[in-house]
């Protein structure tokens, strides 16, 4: 049986903390699990982490669809949770609900996440009531990087800080089970997790927030350039995989590769 809303509920309440990763494929997502993740997003970065792109913007339902297949494939036990791209939800109530439903329906994830706040508040009520649990996102939502002017912290004024956790009450009000914040301070974070009843999992959003999530590549050091401030480098995968690389072809130009033992 795979980790249920009402299992991150019980953490909450428990003051557990709930470790939760982004994942893409087969095999990042086996990997995740193995390691003790109870849930596992299959997020939208992928269109930068994977396909290349420079934002979310491009990412496709088709894209979000394939992704969540290989990940569900890779797992028996994770929650595994699938955004919902750029404009598949936006548009109109029925939007978000034709399109939530075939993240479960043909990728097969247990529940959906969407961006933003009171103005999609409709939205995510009209999905929770069709049975699709949601998770909110507020803070640095990607999705409207162009609108905000860059990967900024969010919520740094009182009055903005007022206005994300009003966002945050009418997720909850909608029937969202948990919300992620993304660049949100400290202090606004804290008061957050307080106020609501259920889990904030927070990216670069302090300590207070009920779990953490984290992108894989970041996580790995994937890409040895870049590090976000707000992400720890558990490994240097980047390296260690250029390294070995270089080893084979080094070893296929010098006539190494295969050995005797590696041939038929
Ligand atoms: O798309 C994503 O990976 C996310 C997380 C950073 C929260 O939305």
């Amino acid at each position: 049986m795979r980790t249920t809303i009402r299992d991150l509920q019980k953490m909450k309440d428990k003051d557990t903390r709930i470790p939760m990763i982004t994942a893409y494929d087969y095999t990042s997502a086996a990997i995740a699990e193995s390691a003790g993740v109870p849930i596992i997003l299959v997020g939208d970065s992928l269109g930068m982490v994977v396909l290349g792109h420079d934002s979310t913007i491009p990412v496709t339902m088709d894209d979000m669809i394939s992704h969540i297949q290989m990940v569900v494939r890779g797992t028996g036990k994770a929650h595994i949770v699938g955004d919902l791209p750029f404009m598949s939800y936006q548009v109109s109530t029925d939007d978000a609900l034709r399109n939530a439903g075939r993240l479960l329906k043909e990728g097969g994830c247990q529940s959906v996440k969407m961006e933003g706040g009171l103005a999609i508040a409709e939205s995510v009520q009209c999905v929770v009531q069709s049975g699709i649990p949601v998770m909110g996102h507020l803070g640095l939502t990607p999705q409207s990087v162009n609108q905000l002017g860059g990967y900024h912290v969010q919520g740094r004024t009182e009055e903005k800080a007022v206005a994300m956790l009003n966002d945050a009450l009418a997720l909850e009000e909608a029937g969202a089970y948990a919300v992620v914040l993304e660049l949100v301070p400290g202090n606004v974070s804290a008061t957050i997790t307080e106020r609501l009843r259920i889990p904030t999992i927070g990216i670069g959003a302090g300590i207070h927030c009920s779990g953490q999530v984290q992108v894989f590549h970041d996580l790995l050091g994937l890409f040895p350039d870049f590090s976000p401030k707000h992400s720890r480098r558990y490994a240097e995968l980047g390296l260690a995989a250029t390294e070995a690389i270089s080893g084979y072809v080094i070893d296929v130009k010098a006539r190494e590769f295969p050995s005797e033992t590696e041939s038929f």
